[in-house]
């Protein structure tokens, strides 16, 4: 099974793929973190996805491309994926088609996760991520353990990402609008899309995202 989250910068996504991942066995696989595990790495790739990522606009679609079919090929991603943060773009969307269609897979959804703009500040001005098992916290809308520890495994280590600035936030926004929002008519076209209101509680959004995740598989 195929499913994509698409959705701005703060919808959620990364927070539902995660409970998908739990609840349906399907394996989470978001483009950022692979791109920020690059970078970390200082690999070629990593190293000049840097740059562009801290001013929040999109890494060449040849760099991520590839590091997603490289991804995609690997053993534990047979039983299906969830791609959260990818495709961001037309040509990313076209390149997921051809990779599919060698593969013999199919979309089963592409799910929208729809928020409003004003919301994202709020919601990645709060964010932080356990460093080691890369669970995702907020500061009011899901805080950690007494305010300092992860839930799952109780690490006290939790890191803010260098593009969670308010000022990045507005350029990652634009490009989202300008190069990803035109997936939801791509999607639409095929006949795959489906949409979810992300502005309800995260529990909210959880029980609808699994409804329709049921519907497709
Ligand atoms: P990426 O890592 O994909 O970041 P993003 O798309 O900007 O999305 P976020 O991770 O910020 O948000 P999210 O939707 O996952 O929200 P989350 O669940 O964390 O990409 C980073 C960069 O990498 C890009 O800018 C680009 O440069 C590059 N990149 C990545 N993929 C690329 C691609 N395919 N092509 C080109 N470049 C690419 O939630 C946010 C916060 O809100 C959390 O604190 C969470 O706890 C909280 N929250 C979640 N849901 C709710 C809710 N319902 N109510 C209240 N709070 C909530
Ligand atoms: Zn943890």
């Amino acid at each position: 099974a195929v499913l994509i989250l698409l959705g701005p910068p703060g919808a959620g996504k990364g927070t539902q793929a995660r409970m998908l991942q739990e609840k349906f066995g399907l394996v989470q696989l978001s483009t950022g973190d692979l791109l920020r595990a690059a970078v970390a790495a200082g690999t070629p790739a990593g190293n000049q996805a840097k740059a562009v990522m801290d001013a929040g606009g999109l890494v060449s679609d040849e760099i991520v491309i590839a590091i997603l079919n490289e991804r995609m090929s690997q053993e534990d991603c047979r039983n299906g994926v969830i791609l959260d943060g990818f495709p961001r773009t037309t040509v990313q969307a076209k390149a997921l088609d051809e990779l599919l269609t060698s593969t013999g897979q199919r979309i089963n959804a592409a799910i929208s996760l729809r928020v409003d703009d004003s919301a994202m500040v709020d919601r990645i001005s709060g964010r932080s991520t356990c460093a080691h098992c890369g669970e995702g916290y907020h500061d009011t809308f899901k805080p950690a353990k007494d305010g300092a520890a992860c839930h799952k495994c109780g690490s006290t280590e939790l890191t803010r990402r260098a593009d969670d600035r308010a000022e990045t936030v507005a350029s990652r926004l634009e490009a989202y609008h300008a190069q990803t929002a035109p997936l939801i008519s791509y999607y639409e076209a095929s006949g795959v899309l489906k949409s979810v209101d992300a502005m309800a509680d995260i529990d909210k959004v959880a029980g609808e995202m699994a409804t329709v995740v049921k519907s497709v598989l």
